[in-house]
């Protein structure tokens, strides 16, 4: 997830110490490449690279950088592979501006075709650079720097944070739509940034700027403009008292918890990125064509991947193999061709597994896409193209925000196969939120009743099999407790054998074969296990499980995304209760570069 970071002195002064390690407090965002720019008396100086920051810093001597004011920028790529040119900041064509954002410009394609017909200079693929022009059509236009800014806002979709300066001034601005910015105002300095962790070393006070207002910074003051209408907004000033760990948690006790909690927002970015992306025709239609289909991934990607051919299987008619990385080798690859489509998903990008697969189908000529969330990643470069997750930096070892937004994007290639409107989706944040808020509670006080078993199960059918398969794999992460997952209907082929009295079982429903599910829990719970089920309310599992965790009304499809929402809660809990810590899970390692 990109950061940025912006520093208002009333005179020149040595910058440079102040925007790396602001670029260094930002790092936990994720990163791929960095950039400074100090302004001072018409003059901007500009460096930039891909790599982290001490690098870049030392290559650069960002140390030496002066100016009265600065602006740095961490880049995690979503618009343009990681290189020199898409680093940020960017400046306009006259190079008498310059500026920085984090988020997704989604209309970036389209503006910048727009700005090079006009006569502007655009360098680089980044959006970062889109907003810059945005910014100098109206500036060339005749408008003032305010007024600009208020139409470049309008011209500018998607959620971003952006700062932006000119070399004859003494003030920065900064605008935000969707995205977190705050203002910090300090003695003789003033500062904006993508979040607080870069700006309380410096300052407690701070203003938080919400969405349609541009702030004007000063070296002694701020002030807030509502974009509408470009008449001043009284933002109340307000002191940040919480602990650095605390702040960079987002006030949350895990990561792992406040990646649960911001997969709505990261969802919503997903949907722009896609609704706004040439390259899902491009891809859905190879897949149309293809003679297989292959989604290869492992973990929790594979899940992802199951999940999906499930949906293309039931929206678009249309038969896919989900296949864990290293079984594709021996199983499928001797059989594919350039006939063949497969979608290799990946968090990290760099999974060995995946690589390996990916390389044995190449070698058969097999055309390979890739979806992950690291863009520049090994598998991103690897791939015809790839299609970026959104998620941000994904700090917790357990992945949560990465998978909801990989079944997301399945989901919604899976609508385009089927010709349906993939505007239908736009409510999933919304649900998400709502499954979070409506099943919160009592997921915790589940968790306290089981967490003295150490050995479960999570059964699903249809789209919840894999989703079972998945809060499988997070209990077992981060609990250390035993949980497998299985095909409900499979359970009474064996596994039945180990149920005993309180043996806590936990099933999935999306809500389309429930006499199925109430076969399975009367199997189990006739011999002493404690069902608790996930699902939409309904009169016929409340009567039959023991604890009905109740999702909000949806599509089967969605309510199978959802399924997986209080599992994931269910397995944070139980890990914090055994005194575990979620984020960082003993043996486990986030990405796997070895075979
Ligand atoms: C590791 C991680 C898992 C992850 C798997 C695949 O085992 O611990 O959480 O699901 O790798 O990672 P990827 O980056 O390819 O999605």
């Amino acid at each position: 997830m990109c950061g940025i970071f912006g520093y208002v002195t009333n005179k020149e002064e040595a910058l440079g110490p102040i925007l790396i390690e602001a670029a260094e407090r930002l790092t936990y965002r994720g990163y791929d490449s960095v950039g400074a720019a100090t302004l001072n008396n018409g003059n901007i100086d500009l460096r930039k690279d891909v790599g982290k920051v001490d690098a870049v810093a030392a290559k650069y001597n960002i140390a030496e950088m002066r100016g009265q004011r600065g602006i740095t920028q961490l880049r995690w790529a979503t618009f343009g592979e990681p290189s020199q040119v898409n680093s940020q900041p960017h400046i306009d064509s006259d190079g008498d501006m310059v500026g920085a954002h984090n988020g997704n410009v989604v209309n970036n394609v389209e503006l910048r075709e727009q700005f090079i017909a006009e006569g502007m200079t655009v360098r680089s693929q980044n959006d970062g650079e889109t907003c810059v022009h945005a910014v100098e059509r109206y500036i060339n236009r005749g408008y003032e720097f305010i007024d600009a800014i208020r139409l470049a806002y309008g011209d500018l979709e998607g959620d971003y944070a952006f700062v932006i300066g000119r070399a004859n001034d003494d003030k920065l601005y900064a605008f935000k739509k969707g995205s977190g910015m705050v203002v910090g105002l300090g003695e003789g300095f003033t500062c904006v940034s993508s979040d607080l962790p870069s700006i309380l070393p410096l300052t407690r006070e701070v203003i938080r700027p919400q969405d349609g207002e541009i702030v004007t910074l000063w070296a002694d003051k701020v002030e807030v403009r509502s974009v509408k209408d470009g008449k001043l907004i009284d933002r109340k000033q307000e002191t940040v008292t919480e602990s650095m760990d605390a702040v960079q948690k987002g006030g949350y006790p895990h990561f792992m918890l406040k990646e649960i909690h911001e997969q709505s927002q990261v969802a919503r970015e997903l949907s722009h990125v896609l609704n706004g992306n040439k390259e899902v025709d491009v891809l859905v239609e190879k897949m149309k064509q293809a003679r297989h289909l292959y989604f290869i991934g492992c973990g929790t990607s594979y899940h992802a991947a199951s999940v999906g051919a499930v949906y293309f299987a039931q929206l678009a008619g249309r038969a896919v193999i989900p296949v864990l990385a290293p079984q594709f080798v021996p199983q499928y690859a001797p059989t594919v061709n350039h006939e063949d489509v497969g979608i290799f998903v990946s968090q990290s990008g760099e999974t060995k597994d995946v690589l390996n697969a990916l390389e044995a189908a190449e070698a058969r000529g097999m055309a390979c896409f890739g979806l992950a969330n690291v863009v520049g990643s090994t598998l991103t470069k690897a791939t015809s193209f790839s299609l970026p997750l959104c998620c941000g930096y994904e700090i917790s070892v357990p992945a949560t925000k990465t998978f909801t937004n990989q079944v997301v994007t399945f989901l919604y290639l899976a609508y385009k196969m089927a010709g349906l409107d993939t505007r239908e989706l736009d409510i999933i944040p919304d649900l998400m939120n709502k499954t979070l808020e409506m099943v919160a509670p009592q997921v915790e006080a589940i968790a306290k009743d089981i967490n003295d078993w150490n050995d479960m199960y999570c059964l699903g059918y249809g789209a919840t099999y894999p989703i079972a398969l998945e809060g499988a794999l997070k209990l077992k992460e981060i609990t250390y407790a035993h949980c497998e997952g299985m095909l409900s209907t499979e359970f009474k082929h064996g596994p039945l054998s180990a149920v005993s009295k309180g043996f806590p079982i936990i099933f999935v429903s999306d809500g389309s074969a429930v006499p199925l599910i109430i076969s399975g829990i009367n199997e189990v719970k006739v011999r002493g296990a404690r069902t608790i089920v996930i699902g939409e309310e309904d009169a016929r599992l409340r009567a039959n499980g023991d604890d009905l965790i109740v999702l909000p009304k949806s599509d089967p499809q969605i309510a199978a995304l959802l399924g997986v929402l209080p599992l994931q809660l269910l397995s944070y809990h139980m890990s914090v209760m055994r005194g575990f810590d979620p984020d960082f899970p003993r043996n486990l390692s986030k990405t796997l570069t070895v075979d």
